[in-house]
C-alpha cells in the first residue's frame, strides 16, 4: 500500500467530521437471557435451584453480519467450523440479517445498539465506517491485549493497523481483503462478438456500443448500492488513483472538470444496462453475467465466491480485469469484527475474535468468501486462480479504499453521497448531481 494513500486516509480520519454519537450504547444494560441470573434473582422454574451459586449457563456468542447467502453464507460457516472445532463449549450465534454490502444489516444493528442490545461482534469495514462511527460513538472496546497475545502485528498488514486504529487502540479483527474494482465479463459473449477485454473507459464505450447493436445487454446492474460501488469505481477509473484518493482528502475538487468528465462518463455507462436493476440484488446481476444474459458487470469479488458457488468454472464462464481505467490499482475494502462495549458474552466475543484472526480460520473463510486473507502468512496454495492473481495485486498495486464497503467516507457523508445518487438515478441531471457531491463533501467531508 503506497504512503501517500495511507497518508490520504489518514487525513480524511482526522478531516472528516465524526457524527453519530447519538448512536452511544447506553452505559447499563439488561442482561440478555441466556446469562445466570444473578444471586438475587429468582431462578428459572427449570432450573436446579442453587442456594450459593448460580446455575452454570453455556457461553455463547452472537456475531452479526450480513452473510446470509452467495457465497457469503458458505464463507461464514466455513469459519463457524473452525470455531465450533475450537471451542465447542460455546454456542454460536449466527445473527446475519439479508441484505448486499449490509444495506438492511446495517439498520437492525444501529437500532439495536440504540436499545443498548449489541451483538457480541459484529462485521465492520475497517477505515472510516469503524473509526468514524463505531468509535465516535462509543460502541466497541479496544483490542490491544488480544493483538498482543495473538501476535496478530506481526502477521497483518502493517498498512492496514491505522485503518482500525485511533489514539493509538487498535479496535477491530480483519478477517479479509477484498477488491471492488473489478470487472467480471463472460468470455464466450465477449469472443462472439469479437471483443477484447477493455482496459480504457473508450474500449469500454465501444465494446459495450458494439454489444447493444448485437442485442445483448452490455453491463448488468443491480440495486442502488451497487450502483454506488459502480460509480466508485467510474470514479476511480476516470480519474486515476491519485485525483480519485483527493476526493476523499479534499485535493481534488468535486465541482471541476475532472470530476465533471468522471461523472458524464458514469451517466453514459448506465445507459448500456439492464432496465430493472432496482429490483435486482447483487447476486442477480452478476448472475447475467455467468448464464450468458450480459457480458459485464462491476462488482467486488465476492462474485466470484458466489460464481464458485454456483459450480460455474473460472476463465470459461467467468472472467475479471480491473475496471477500465483502473489497471495497476487495487481498490481495496476490509472485512473485520469488533468486540461490543457491553457486550453481553465477552468471552464468547473473544474466543471467536481468536478464530477470525488466525491462520486456520481465515484460510477456512476466504477461499470460499472470494477474498484474500488479511493475514500475510496464508497458503497461497489454497486459493483460486482468481484470488491469487488478486494476491499478487494487492501485493503490487497502487492501493486506494473504497466508498461504499465503507474505508473512505464516514457514514454521514456517504449517506449524503448516496441521497444524491438516488435523486440522479431518478433525473439523470449530471449538473445536479455534481453540485450535490461538492454540497455533500462540503458539508460532511473536508471540503471545508
Ligand atoms: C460488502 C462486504 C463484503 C460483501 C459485500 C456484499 O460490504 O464487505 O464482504 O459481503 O458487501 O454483500
Amino acid at each position: 500500500m503506497s504512503k501517500k494513500f495511507l497518508y490520504s486516509l489518514m487525513a480524511a480520519l482526522v478531516l472528516t467530521a465524526i457524527v453519530l454519537t447519538a448512536c452511544g450504547a447506553p452505559a447499563t444494560q439488561a442482561p440478555a437471557a441466556t446469562e445466570a441470573p444473578a444471586a438475587t434473582e429468582a431462578p428459572a422454574a427449570t432450573e436446579a435451584p442453587a442456594a450459593t451459586e448460580a446455575p452454570a449457563a453455556k457461553e455463547q456468542v452472537e456475531v452479526f453480519s450480513w452473510w446470509t447467502g452467495g457465497g457469503e453464507a458458505a464463507g461464514l460457516e466455513a469459519m463457524i467450523k473452525v470455531f465450533n472445532a475450537e471451542y465447542p463449549d460455546i454456542e454460536f450465534i449466527n445473527a446475519a440479517v439479508a441484505g448486499g454490502a449490509g444495506t438492511n444489516a446495517r439498520a437492525v444493528l444501529a437500532t439495536r445498539l440504540q436499545a443498548g442490545e449489541p451483538p457480541d461482534s459484529w462485521q465492520g469495514h475497517a477505515g472510516q465506517e469503524l473509526i468514524g462511527t463505531y468509535v465516535a460513538g462509543g460502541q466497541i472496546e479496544p483490542l490491544n491485549a488480544l493483538y498482543e497475545e495473538e501476535g496478530w502485528l506481526d502477521v497483518m498488514p502493517e498498512t492496514l493497523i491505522p485503518l482500525i486504529s485511533d489514539s493509538g487502540n487498535i479496535y477491530s479483527v480483519p478477517v479479509n481483503i477484498h477488491r471492488a474494482n473489478v470487472l467480471w465479463y463472460n468470455p464466450t459473449i465477449l469472443k462472439e462478438n469479437n471483443i477484447e477485454v477493455p482496459t480504457t473507459m473508450e474500449e469500454w464505450f465501444a465494446a459495450m456500443d458494439k454489444l447493444t447493436a448485437a442485442g445483448v445487454t452490455p453491463l448488468a446492474l443491480g440495486e442502488q448500492w451497487t450502483q454506488m460501488h459502480l460509480l466508485e469505481t467510474v470514479l476511480l477509473g476516470s480519474l486515476g488513483a491519485e485525483a480519485y484518493n483527493g476526493l476523499w482528502d479534499g485535493t481534488t475538487d468535486w465541482s471541476g472538470p475532472e470530476v465533471k468528465a468522471a461523472l458524464d462518463n458514469y451517466a453514459k455507462i448506465l445507459n448500456y444496462t439492464n432496465s430493472d436493476a432496482a429490483s435486482l440484488s447483487w447476486q442477480d446481476a452478476a448472475q447475467l453475467v455467468v448464464n450468458g444474459d450480459a457480458a459485464f458487470n462491476v462488482m467486488g469479488d465476492w462474485a466470484e465466491g458466489y460464481f464458485r458457488e454456483l459450480g460455474k468454472v473460472p476463465m470459461t464462464d467467468y472472467g475479471w480485469a480491473p475496471v477500465p481505467g483502473s489497471v495497476g490499482v487495487f481498490q481495496f475494502l476490509s472485512d473485520s469484527f469488533t468486540l461490543a462495549v457491553n457486550a453481553p458474552h465477552p468471552e464468547g466475543a473473544k474466543a471467536w475474535l481468536k478464530i477470525a484472526g488466525s491462520k486456520a480460520g481465515q484460510e477456512a473463510f476466504n477461499p470460499v468468501k472470494g477474498s484474500i486473507c488479511a493475514r500475510t502468512d496464508c497458503d497461497k496454495t489454497l486459493f483460486g486462480e482468481y484470488l491469487q492473481s488478486a494476491m499478487d495485486d494487492w501485493a503490487s498495486n497502487v492501493v486506494v479504499g473504497s466508498l461504499t464497503h465503507g474505508v473512505v467516507a464516514n457514514d454521514s457523508w456517504k449517506s449524503e453521497i448516496d441521497t444524491a445518487l438516488g435523486l440522479f438515478i431518478a433525473d439523470k441531471n449530471v449538473e445536479t448531481f455534481q453540485a450535490a457531491l461538492a454540497a455533500a463533501c462540503a458539508s460532511s467531508g473536508p471540503c471545508k
